[in-house]
């Protein structure tokens, strides 16, 4: 099943997730795609890399786009050109867009244990205490996740993850939270949703009114 699941946030936002089953042949065959994006794909040396890239192509098309919609600023960070917001995320077997009335990030990522080992480098792991190893996996992800979609709404050089976006202490179970970024004297904050997709995060970050 390619596409794995679609939802909507509210009237403003629709997640699209696509699980990669194809060959890269297959994916590569069934998109047209525009030179810059060519040869972005032939520099790529995984071909799970190529095939992440792909499958976002495909969902542009389940969302109505296709890959002459989308650009890049000079920093990577998508947009398209109707002037909704994009956001993009790709980890092993999956890739995901979420397209939106407001800017927001979105962040997909794999359970693996090298995430709560690498705790200490991004995080407070005092949010980790009295967890089961599983629950303390699982609640770094959802943190990395969080920092890394923060990071796509803000898209500015010099944003540290552990010195610059904290997140607030939250059940895992709510899967609702919020984070705040305190850069350049400046302090925002952000809501943020999680949920479990198949054995991987998925984490979406909006701006908070
Ligand atoms: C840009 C970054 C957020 C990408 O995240 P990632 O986990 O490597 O990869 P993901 O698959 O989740 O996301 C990749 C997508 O993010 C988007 N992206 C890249 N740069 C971006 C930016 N500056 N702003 C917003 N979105 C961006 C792109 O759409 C990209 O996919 P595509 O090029 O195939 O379209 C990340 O690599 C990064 O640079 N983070 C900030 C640096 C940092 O502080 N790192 C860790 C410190 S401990």
């Amino acid at each position: 099943m390619p596409v794995y699941q679609i939802f909507s946030i509210e009237s403003h936002t629709k997640v699209y997730v696509w699980n990669i089953s194809e060959s890269f042949n297959e994916l590569f065959r069934s998109v047209v795609l525009k030179d810059v994006s060519l040869a972005r794909l032939e520099k790529m040396k995984a071909e799970g890399h190529q095939k992440g890239f792909l499958a976002v192509r495909k969902l542009l098309e389940v969302a109505g786009y296709d890959d002459f919609d989308l650009y890049y600023d000079d920093f990577g960070k998508p947009n398209l050109k109707d002037g909704k917001h994009i956001s993009i995320s790709h980890s092993n077997d999956f890739s995901v867009i979420a397209v939106s009335d407001c800017n927001l990030g979105i962040d997909l990522e794999i359970l693996k244990d090298k995430t709560l080992k690498l705790a200490p480098r991004y995080m407070d792991v005092s949010h980790l205490e009295n967890l089961s190893k599983e629950e303390a996996l699982e609640k770094a992800t959802v943190i990395w996740g969080i920092k890394e979609s923060i990071f796509k709404i803000k898209n500015i050089e010099g944003i540290s993850f552990k010195n610059h976006i904290f997140e607030k202490k939250f059940e895992l179970s709510v899967g609702k939270c919020s984070a705040e970024l305190r850069f350049e004297n400046q302090v925002e904050q952000f809501n943020i949703q999680h949920q479990k997709v198949d054995s991987y995060i998925l984490v979406i970050a909006f701006r908070a009114n």
